[in-house]
């Protein structure tokens, strides 16, 4: 079972709003996401925080594992938050993969969701680390990249990986250059986009191959795309 503790769960409970029931949601709603959050942690912690946190992780993995490529020793992930699919992409690949972890490293006061160029940060990197570290991830395979600082990647990545981050609460675009610099022609990409702001056309300028693998529909609705061949 994955290990959380109490900061972790605060984090993944602003990062995931699906873990929370309906009646959760409506209460969050009246109190600020903040507030809310505070409160659940400190008093109505949900005992089957863990539980539900693997079970939605699964399904995450259940959308796009017929997608993943054979072998991946290095994986990116933009806008982890606390980084947990790397744990079910860890298991995959037989602990193997060195992990390529970017987000801001801040909890914003005034949390808004939804998409824009300036995307708000709900993030601790340190969490990330220890919560992988904590779930049998090596120490010598995290790679953390604080978003707001220079960074620098060498490795060629196999597989770069955004769930409910980029292209969808802010343009992929900002990482197009990263990206052209650490990928190749061989790099499979997995990353939702807000259904909304999505256009094809655009996409089809950076992908030679573009497949929609999965939609969400709710308040914020999704495509996730599985692309190939980055025109670098
Ligand atoms: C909805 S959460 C998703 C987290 C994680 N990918 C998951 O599947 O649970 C969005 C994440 O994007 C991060 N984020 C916001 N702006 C970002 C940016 N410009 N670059 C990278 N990450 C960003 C937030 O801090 C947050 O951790």
């Amino acid at each position: 079972m994955i290990k959380l503790n109490k900061k972790s769960k605060k984090l993944l409970l602003l990062q995931r709003n699906e873990l929370l029931t309906q009646k959760q949601n409506l209460l969050r709603k009246k109190l600020g996401r903040l507030l809310f959050t505070n409160i659940f942690v400190n008093f109505f912690q949900n005992k089957n925080l863990e539980q539900i946190t693997e079970d939605l992780f699964s399904k995450e993995i259940e959308t796009f594992k017929n997608f993943l490529p054979k072998s991946a020793h290095n994986i990116m992930d933009i806008g982890c938050g606390l980084g947990i699919i790397n744990i079910n992409l860890n298991k995959i690949y037989n602990n193997k993969p060195n992990f390529f972890l970017l987000d801001k490293n801040r909890i914003d006061k005034k949390i808004k969701y939804g998409f824009s160029s300036k995307y708000e940060s709900y993030n601790d990197l340190n969490e990330t680390k220890n919560l992988l570290r904590d779930n049998n991830i090596k120490d010598s395979c995290i790679h953390i990249y604080d978003v707001d600082k220079k960074i620098q990647i060498t490795n060629n990545i196999d597989l770069v990986i955004s769930l409910k981050s980029m292209g969808y609460h802010y343009p992929f675009e900002i990482y197009l250059e990263l990206l052209k610099l650490c990928c190749t022609r061989d790099t499979k990409f997995i990353f939702d986009v807000s259904t909304d702001n999505y256009n094809e056309n655009l996409f089809k300028n950076y992908f030679e191959s573009i497949k929609i693998i999965y939609e969400e529909k709710s308040i914020q609705s999704l495509k996730r795309l599985y692309c190939e061949n980055l025109r670098i």
